[in-house]
């Protein structure tokens, strides 16, 4: 396990209770979430897992993943039968082939995870990614610069064997700490 990471983000959680309240869950994936043809769902860095629960009110059989067990014990107290929880790190996580009809990963970046995803989906699955992009309007520098996206970036990870559903570059709303530009895309598995 990336014990640093670790200790880092349960550090964090416990330190600024503001990351485990109750959040909402990303508009621009309740919008791609009706789209959705089966209900086996993937949220990768589930974080407390404000959109997993969506999903899960959805009818959703959710895994939610993440490397804090801080953050995981506060989702599991929820108590959602159809979220099961996993403590992993994922610069190691096998992520299972052919598997999930939704992937999603938000506020979170890991670009060598993006390919495994594409694999991980079934036929017409989508995958979901949201997170912050380089912009001088950003009021928080990254720890690492490599965290943020360059403008465009998402679209390069896919070739036509994927269908673009939605693509966008916009300023995340008054949930969030600070302002911060940020990048979604949804994408179909074609083939
Ligand atoms: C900013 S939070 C995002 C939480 C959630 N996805 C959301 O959108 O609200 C980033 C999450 O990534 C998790 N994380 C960081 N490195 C990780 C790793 N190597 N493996 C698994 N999870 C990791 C952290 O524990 C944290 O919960």
């Amino acid at each position: 396990m990336a014990q640093k990471d670790k200790i880092k983000w349960d550090k964090k959680y416990t330190e600024i209770s503001f990351l485990l309240e109750d959040k909402l869950p990303s508009e621009k994936l309740i919008k791609i979430e009706k789209n959705v043809k089966g209900k086996k769902a993937l949220d990768i860095a589930s974080g407390a897992g404000r959109n997993s629960i969506y999903l899960a009110k959805k009818g959703f059989e959710v895994e939610a993943l993440d490397i804090s067990k801080v953050a995981l014990d506060v989702l599991n107290a929820k108590g959602f039968e159809n979220i099961t929880c996993k403590l992993v790190d994922l610069d190691e996580y096998k992520v299972p082939k052919n598997s999930y009809d939704l992937i999603i990963m938000t506020n979170f970046l890991d670009r060598n995870l993006i390919p495994k995803l594409s694999n991980a989906l079934k036929k017409d699955g989508i995958l979901f990614i949201e997170t912050y992009m380089e912009d001088k309007i950003n009021e928080k520098p990254p720890s690492n610069s490599n965290f943020l996206l360059k403008k465009e970036e998402l679209k390069t990870f896919f070739d036509e064997s994927f269908e673009i559903l939605d693509y966008d570059e916009f300023l995340n709303d008054d949930s969030e700490l600070f302002k911060m530009k940020k990048q979604c895309i949804a994408v179909r598995k074609m083939v």
